[in-house]
């Protein structure tokens, strides 16, 4: 009888998972059918998962787990291309995310700032109305959002431009938008410090090409023409070029805190700093492994 329990639990669990999704692959040959999870944010009430999907969309799961559904794909018609970032105001229950690019999907991220793409876009989805709303469109790569302490204002990284912006969501400054803070490198996520301020990922450093293609547009789209794979061969350059940097930036986008491993070249391609408990927990786009550093 438990065997029988035991079958019937395993099929469970893998109607939950989709076809061809299972066990070890080429993640960047499957990512567009297999999903590949970018940003993820618990409601406190509920302990529902949401996840921003870079390419399904706003997605929600339960606390115990399961096959995640769809919660908005789409905004004023058109449809997400890289869902990327998310936080949560718990009180009163928004959720803010962001789509990098409608042009280009995530496999081809080097694209959105070779290409100067302006297609990016941050929106409110409201649980109660289910209605999504657009705060900011026409931004370039906009990435990692985090909300202040009390709600009023949201951070946006726009990786093109390697700075931070802020959008004021509420006192008499509501609706502005501004530079929050410039920096050395390619924003990823950003995430309230318990100590204030904010850790910010960087992708890696601006390197002296990367300059050179911004400053000149036509440049950028001319290599996007050439038959290789552009996003391929900037990660080649950014291994033995880049190390891993994470910056602490105050409540005012002073930058309080810059570690980088200028050590071994272990840590590169940076995409998220979480603090608890004098601890940091790293992740990377690049690196099988999450990191543990203490403060
Ligand atoms: C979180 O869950 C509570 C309780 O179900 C609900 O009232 C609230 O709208 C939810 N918030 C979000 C952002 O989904
Ligand atoms: C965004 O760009 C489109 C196309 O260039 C333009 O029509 C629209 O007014 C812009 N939106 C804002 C808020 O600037």
């Amino acid at each position: 009888m438990w065997k029988l329990i035991d079958l019937l639990v395993y099929k469970l669990a893998l109607s939950v998972s989709r076809d061809g999704c299972e066990g070890s692959h080429e993640h960047d040959k499957t990512e567009h059918i297999c999903g590949r999870p970018l940003g993820l944010c618990f409601n406190q009430t509920s302990g529902d998962l949401y996840i921003a999907d870079a390419y399904m969309g706003l997605l929600i799961v339960g606390p115990q787990g399961g096959l995640a559904t769809e919660v908005v794909t789409r905004a004023h018609g058109i449809p997400f291309g890289f869902t990327n970032a998310l936080d949560i105001d718990q009180e009163p229950g928004a959720v803010y995310f962001t789509d990098s690019s409608s042009q280009y999907q995530r496999r081809n991220y080097i694209s959105v700032i070779l290409s100067g793409d302006k297609t990016g876009r941050l929106m409110k989805y409201d649980p109660e109305s289910k209605q999504v709303q657009v705060l900011l469109e026409n931004l370039s790569f906009p990435n990692g959002v985090a909300l202040s302490k009390n709600g009023d204002f949201i951070l946006l990284a726009e990786t093109t431009h390697c700075r931070i912006m802020r959008h004021w969501l509420k006192t008499p400054k509501a609706g502005t938008f501004q530079v929050f803070a410039q920096l050395p490198g390619f924003p990823d996520n950003i995430k309230r410090s318990p100590r204030g301020g904010f850790w910010v990922a960087i992708h890696s450093r601006r390197l002296w090409i990367l300059k050179l293609v911004l400053s000149y547009p036509s440049l950028g789209n001319a290599l996007l023409k050439l038959p290789l794979d552009i996003t391929k061969a900037y990660s080649y350059v950014a291994k033995w070029t880049g190390n891993g940097l994470i910056i602490r930036l105050s409540e005012q986008g002073v930058i309080l805190e810059m570690l980088e491993d200028t050590s071994g070249n272990r840590w590169k391609s940076i995409s998220e700093v979480v603090e608890k408990d004098e601890t940091l927990w790293i992740g990377s786009v690049t690196m099988p492994f999450a990191g543990k550093y203490k403060i």
